[in-house]
């Protein structure tokens, strides 16, 4: 387990033989230069993960992950997937709380605790995501906005937060092509950092990610941040040869 992640969203995008198409591209390019101490994972739609956790199975440093969970563990929930079943099919990490997710399908505070209790009892390490709308920005409440989407992490007992990753994704930078500049995002960083670490030793060592238009062009002046471990990638998550580029964006 590495605490630098580069982490590709593909979203609801891809067909079968698209995702093991896109999948063995990277992985050719991962192989043609290894990328130490970067775990990469690769989060497809549900129906694909087993497909590419076989592909990726046996290899060091990438891994298979969900977009999603149930936050039931197993029953009459129809249409759910419960995180034990994506651990079967080959998951090890699932994202949590995307914005997408909280806008589209109302996902709030309570569900994404249940949600993340879930992904802790099925051995899934959760990216927990988090992020201001533009409104919130240019009001200035964006930390404490922020912050209260944290609440669910807030409240985890301490021996979780050694699987935990975070991924902060303001509202306005996702899909949008306009990316939080260096300094707001480091800024993002540490005080996420810092309010985990207020009740929380454990904190310090959390992978905090980036994400909203991060692309092959700004990931290496973002990764050069002191508390910016990584990138939760969409778009370019879909060109193996820009995720890989971001995956070696971390300085040296
Ligand atoms: P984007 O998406 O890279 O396309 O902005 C990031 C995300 O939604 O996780």
């Amino acid at each position: 387990m590495n605490s630098k992640i580069v982490a590709g969203n593909w979203k609801m995008n891809c067909d079968r033989s698209e995702a093991a198409r896109l999948a063995g591209e990277i992985l050719d390019l991962l192989d043609a230069q290894d990328i130490p101490g970067v775990d990469v994972v690769l989060a497809p739609p549900y129906v694909h993960i087993s497909e590419i956790a076989g592909l990726l199975e046996g290899r060091r440093g990438t891994f298979t992950g969900a977009q999603n969970c149930s936050m039931h563990q197993k029953g009459a929930y129809t249409g759910e997937i419960s995180a034990q079943m994506l651990k079967s099919a080959g998951a090890r990490y699932v994202i949590l709380g995307h914005s997408e997710r909280r806008r589209d399908f109302h996902e709030n505070n309570g569900q994404l605790t249940q949600k993340l209790e879930r992904a802790f009892e099925a051995d899934l390490r959760p990216i927990f995501c988090c992020g201001e709308s533009l409104d919130e920005r240019d009001g200035g409440s964006h930390f404490d906005a922020v912050k209260t989407q944290l609440e669910p992490v807030a409240g985890l007992p301490a021996e979780f937060f050694s699987k935990l990753v975070i991924a902060y994704e303001p509202v306005w930078a996702i899909g949008t092509g306009r990316t939080a500049t260096p300094d707001q995002a480091q800024e993002m960083h540490a005080f996420i950092r810092k309010h985990l670490s207020s009740d929380k030793d454990h904190a310090a060592g959390i992978p905090i990610l980036y994400g909203g238009s991060c692309n092959d062009s700004n990931a290496a002046a973002l990764f050069a941040q002191p508390d910016i471990n990584g990138g939760l990638i969409g778009g370019a998550s879909l060109k193996a040869g820009s995720f890989v580029q971001i995956a070696r964006s971390f300085p040296s």
